[in-house]
């Protein structure tokens, strides 16, 4: 009887974790970047062993140099190699009242972020809180780092 109740313990424990990894991974709007060939490449970045492209759609360039909105359902996608390899793949994405989704504290205007495994899986182990977080101190420049490389580009 002892070992059937360490048992229903940890079967316990077992579940409640199992939930709060659930809730802690995120899916959310964002969409695997099927085609990149689609997008233009406007922009690279080489960090030790680690080398990123960073891609949007032309309508979004063009907004962003004439100083008017982005476009709604625009990706920029950043694509990261490590050693060569395609390692994963960071995507923002916009859409019509998504910010809604978050409170107003950890709110990137209409802009979700997301992870994604080459494999077009998402990393469940990622809380995208976090990316917004950080991405929160570009607010005046579209939450974008490289946004005055799309400013820039051809
Ligand atoms: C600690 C700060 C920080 C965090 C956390 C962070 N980023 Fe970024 N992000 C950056 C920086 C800095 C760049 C510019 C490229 C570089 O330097 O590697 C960037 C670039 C990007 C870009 C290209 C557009 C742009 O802003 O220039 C995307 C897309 C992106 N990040 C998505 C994500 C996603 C998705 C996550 C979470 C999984 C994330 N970021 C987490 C700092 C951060």
């Amino acid at each position: 009887m002892k070992y059937l109740s360490i048992l229903t313990t940890r079967l316990a424990f077992c579940a409640a974790l199992a939930t709060t990894t659930v809730a802690y991974a995120e899916p959310n709007n964002v969409t695997f970047p099927e085609d990149l060939e689609a997008l233009e490449l406007y922009t690279t970045v080489t960090r030790g062993n680690v080398f990123e492209n960073v891609y949007t759609s032309r309508e979004a360039l063009d907004a962003i140099q004439a100083g008017e909105e982005i476009p709604d359902r625009t990706q920029i996608v950043l694509e990261i190699f490590r050693d060569d390899e395609l390692w994963r793949l960071f995507v923002m994405e916009k859409g019509e009242g998504w910010g809604e989704e978050y409170d107003e504290a950890s709110r990137t205007d209409d802009w979700q972020f997301q992870w994604y495994w080459p494999d077009g899986t998402i990393n469940m182990e990622e809380n995208t809180a976090r990316c917004r977080s950080c991405h929160m101190s570009r607010e005046d420049r579209n939450y974008m780092f490289t946004y005055n490389d799309a400013r820039r580009a051809e």
